[in-house]
């Protein structure tokens, strides 16, 4: 069984983010899907800014974002993504630190295999800072800025539990779990966040794992692939679930695997209760319906904004300062006793109940509401 001691021990006492267009000049460093803001000698920062694969909605954002935030400051930005896997990303940073960037901005595909590229950049005097998803075994990291994951792990928890009390009567609960890619450190942070709220309610009977499979190792999925989300869906269904029974909810990590898990559960069964995360375009739809209960809005603008922010400030030499976002040194540590000065945004819950509101600042969303509702 989960127990909360064993997430420690495993390294997670935390309590703490398809393809799109670049509109900067063509990086010609190599590396697939890569693009950068045009170089020009008089950029005074150099940002090497590496992001995994585009598994989400949220990459592709950033994206764009990074382009134009590092036009805005007159940055020279590579952004490169990794849709290769490790071995290109590592590649793609060796490429960052032999151009001599000031700054490494690192969206991992796995954090704990960096280390070498890590140790370079260190010896070369390049600040190191961990965007969205912790880098892990190593020393040679200055920050890490992201939303809260373990946050977003309690959101969704505490979203499945008021859901099943809204949408399915009173307990016990029948459940299913469903995790991230065991490469990524942040979904054993969303797990473990979700099941500080869940796991009080399995052991007093109220919530049931209908299968058994409530470990992060049986509830993973494996490069955030929807396919395998949806494959494992269909086998918990035909090994527990016969006729037309369905689980009442079934935590989602995000909101790619929550469409995944809908699809599996069809139109046959009566449809459960179901988390998410991210505010992809189709899942604010969803929500906004009634049909996806929950997702996350970890506004990629913000992020993006202050990353930027945070690097500028390091390649100036400058004491960083990003205001209200509040730096915590406690809650992530890159390896144990080694904690890591974190800027730790805050995420936001959504419900059909709230989306107008939450995204009453972002026009695309607050469309997909409104259309939704019409
Ligand atoms: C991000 C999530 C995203 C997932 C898959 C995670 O590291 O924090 O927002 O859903 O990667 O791309």
């Amino acid at each position: 069984m989960f127990s909360i001691r064993k997430a420690a021990a495993m390294g997670a006492i935390a309590a703490v983010a398809l393809g799109a267009t670049a509109c900067g000049a063509r990086d010609t460093s190599g590396g697939t899907d890569s693009s950068s803001t045009a170089a020009g000698s008089d950029k005074q920062v150099s940002i090497g800014i590496a992001m995994p694969q585009k598994t989400s909605q949220n990459w592709v954002e950033a994206e764009k974002l990074f382009i134009q935030k590092c036009e805005e400051i007159n940055a020279n930005c590579d952004i490169q993504f990794a849709n290769g896997g490790v071995s290109e990303q590592q590649n793609q940073i060796g490429a960052m630190i032999t151009k001599g960037v000031d700054v490494l901005l690192i969206g991992a595909i796995d954090g704990s295999q960096l280390g070498s590229q890590l140790d370079q950049a260190r010896a070369a005097g390049i600040k190191i800072v961990a965007y969205d998803r912790l880098l892990t075994n190593t020393k040679n990291i200055d920050y890490y800025i992201a939303y809260d994951n373990f946050h977003v792990g309690e959101l969704q928890g505490q979203a499945l539990l008021d859901g099943l009390g809204k949408e399915k009567g009173s307990g016990p609960y029948k459940i299913e779990v469903f995790g991230g890619s065991p490469d990524d450190s942040n979904s054993l942070k969303f797990f473990n966040g979700a099941m500080s709220v869940l796991q009080p309610k399995i052991d007093d009977g109220t919530l049931v794992v209908g299968s058994g499979q409530s470990e992060y190792s049986q509830a993973a999925t494996q490069g955030w692939d929807p396919k395998n989300a949806q494959t494992r869906m269909d086998s918990l269904l035909a090994s527990t679930y016969p006729g037309t029974e369905a689980p009442d909810g079934v935590l989602s990590p995000n909101d790619t695997l929550a469409r995944a898990i809908l699809t599996s559960i069809g139109d046959k069964r009566e449809r459960p209760v179901v988390t998410g995360q991210d505010s992809e375009d189709e899942s604010v739809t969803l929500v906004a319906k009634g049909e996806q209960y929950s997702t996350i809005f970890k506004d990629t603008r913000y992020l993006v904004e202050q990353s930027v922010k945070l690097a500028e400030q390091l390649a100036k030499g400058e004491e960083p300062n990003l205001g209200d976002v509040k730096l915590d040194d406690k809650q992530y540590e890159s390896m144990e006793g080694n904690p890591v000065k974190s800027y730790l945004l805050s995420p936001v819950i959504v419900t059909k109940d709230n989306a107008a509101e939450v995204y009453k600042d972002d026009e695309l969303r607050a469309k997909l509401v409104a259309d939704a509702t019409k």
